[in-house]
């Protein structure tokens, strides 16, 4: 493989960067997604972008050929405006009767766009809403991704497997990046993902990124090692873990049964950050469950996460990769500055796209129950199966249910958490830092100031919530006021945090 050679992204056009509205003749019919820009820009950074499309419709004389180019000359001229270059669409007029040579899923036309770019396919993606798109970048050799929007749900039972089945563009970009990312590592450190799953096999401990947090794993029915992960992180044995699978056909090792509501979860939402409290398997040690009946289990959307349990051959037991109580970490550099010397190798891939833990909703009675609001909005799933509980708080003093402690993911520096609409100003007494929701006050009366996204974006917000927390955490400040967030979408899930950074220590 010569290092000249350049990696490439080939997007399919409807239903993947624009919205599939049927037949489209005339440049006003083009609607992007809300992502597609952004997702794009930050491909293009390290990528060689193509469009490969299918307009059957030419061949059915429902649309021009001249028609579908402007529709396609317009696409690009709106993406270049935006800094984004396509190189070339290509395009299939062709019926699948036709017998032609380019049609999906045969590699015609990226095989001719790596003779005539000199394209690696082998670090090349093809992202696309149909099956064929996964399959033409198998038959390319290529890493095939599958968005849900367009026709992606609809075909989603059609797929070959493929473990890439993202919410959308911007997913599909955090999913290139991330194996970017561990390409890199590979490079510098090669046998890398071997030695992760090999440590793994062998009862150790591995940090590792998922797209929520980074997460510290060890085999799920290894006692001695789960044991470890308590010991490293000094979590009280009464808090159980997260089981991470690589798939939903792991499943009946660790839960008695799949009830309806979860199963509609898992299609929907697996890969992703969501996690399902069911009723456990004999067959998953106490020590994980912390004697519960019950199981906590997720199927996390990041590529170096899937390949580590594949190659693992097991189910990976893993909490935040923090010591108890405090900020999780979202890169490998927060693991090494909290857990550096404790555990036998941190697997750096990239920061993590979401930046706040998965959802956690428990399926073990009849009404399904939210226990953490997280990476996956609360609205989403309510769409899926309805109306969540709440759960039952603790009593004071009483023990804590588990995932409901008041005070967690805390920074050392004392966190004031403001009302909504409250002015920070008034806080200001001593070196004191402001996380800010969107704007920073101007002049800021602040010592330091972290704005978590400074157009409103929650998802955004989200993944710098916890670098922020951090940074301001390492400024000696005396304290750290915060502003929420507006409390919907993701939203929760900040504020969350936020109210237990805030509240008193009890000894943790
Ligand atoms: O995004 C995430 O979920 C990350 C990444 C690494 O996957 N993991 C994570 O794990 O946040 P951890 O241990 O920090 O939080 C897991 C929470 C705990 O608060 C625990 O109490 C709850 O899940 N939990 C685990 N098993 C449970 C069960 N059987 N019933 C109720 N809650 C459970
Ligand atoms: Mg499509």
């Amino acid at each position: 493989m010569s290092a000249k050679l350049t990696p490439a992204v080939f997007l399919d056009r409807d239903g993947t960067i624009i919205e599939d509205r049927g037949h489209l003749r005339s440049p006003s019919e083009v609607v992007f997604f809300p992502d597609t820009v952004r997702a794009l820009q930050r491909l293009h950074a390290h990528f060689r972008l193509f469009v490969v499309t299918h307009q059957r419709g030419i061949a059915d004389g429902i649309v021009s050929s001249a028609e579908v180019a402007r529709v396609n000359e317009h696409t690009v001229a709106e993406l270049r405006r935006r800094g984004v270059v396509i190189t070339e669409v290509y395009c299939c007029p062709h019926r699948r009767d036709e017998g032609c040579v380019c049609i999906k899923p045969k590699p015609y036309f990226l095989e001719e766009a790596a003779r005539r770019y000199g394209l690696d396919l082998a670090r090349s993606f093809v992202v696309g809403d149909h099956p064929h798109d996964v399959v033409l970048a198998d038959n390319a050799g290529a890493t095939g991704i599958y968005v849900l929007t367009g026709h992606g749900a609809k075909h989603r039972a059609e797929l070959p497997e493929c473990k890439a089945v993202v919410p959308g563009i911007r997913e599909a970009a955090d999913w290139i990046l991330a194996c970017r990312e561990w390409r890199l590592r590979e490079n510098d450190d090669p046998g890398l993902m071997t030695r992760a799953a090999d440590i793994l096999r062998h009862g150790g401990v591995v940090a590792f990124p998922t797209e929520t947090v980074y997460g510290l794993g060890a085999a799920a029915f290894d006692e001695k090692a789960v044991a470890r992960i308590f010991e490293v992180k000094r979590r009280p044995r009464f808090d159980p873990l997260i089981v991470h699978v690589s798939a939903p056909e792991q499943l009946p090792l660790l839960v008695e049964e799949v009830p309806a509501a979860a199963q509609a979860l898992i299609d929907r939402f697996w890969p992703g950050p969501l996690t399902l409290v069911l009723p456990r398997t004999s067959a998953v040690p106490d020590l994980v469950t912390a004697g519960l009946p019950t199981v906590a289990v997720r199927m996390p959307r990041h590529p170096v996460a899937l390949e580590l349990i594949d190659r693992a051959g097991t189910p990976v037991a893993a909490p935040s990769a923090n010591p108890f109580g405090h900020t999780s970490p979202t890169t490998a550099q927060h693991v090494h500055d909290q857990l550096a010397g404790k555990v036998d190798l941190v697997f750096d891939g990239g920061p993590c796209s979401v930046g706040v833990e998965s959802t956690i909703v428990s399926l073990v009675s009849a009404a399904p129950v939210l226990l953490r609001p997280g990476g996956l909005s609360v609205e989403d799933i309510e769409a899926v199966i309805g109306p969540l509980g709440k759960a039952l708080r603790h009593k004071r003093g009483a023990a804590p249910a588990p995932g409901m402690l008041d005070r967690h993911y805390a920074p050392r520096t004392p966190l004031k958490l403001l009302d909504r609409g409250e002015a920070p100003g008034a806080h200001v007494c001593g070196r004191v830092g402001l996380l800010a929701s969107q704007a920073a006050p101007c002049p800021s009366s602040f010592a330091a100031v972290e704005v978590l996204s400074a157009n409103g974006d929650l998802r955004e917000a989200a993944a710098n919530l916890f670098g922020a927390m951090r940074r301001l955490d390492a400024r000696g400040l005396d304290c750290i006021v915060a502003e929420p967030v507006p409390d919907s979408g993701l939203g929760r899930a900040i504020n969350d945090r936020l109210r237990r950074s805030a509240a008193p220590a009890r000894g943790d």
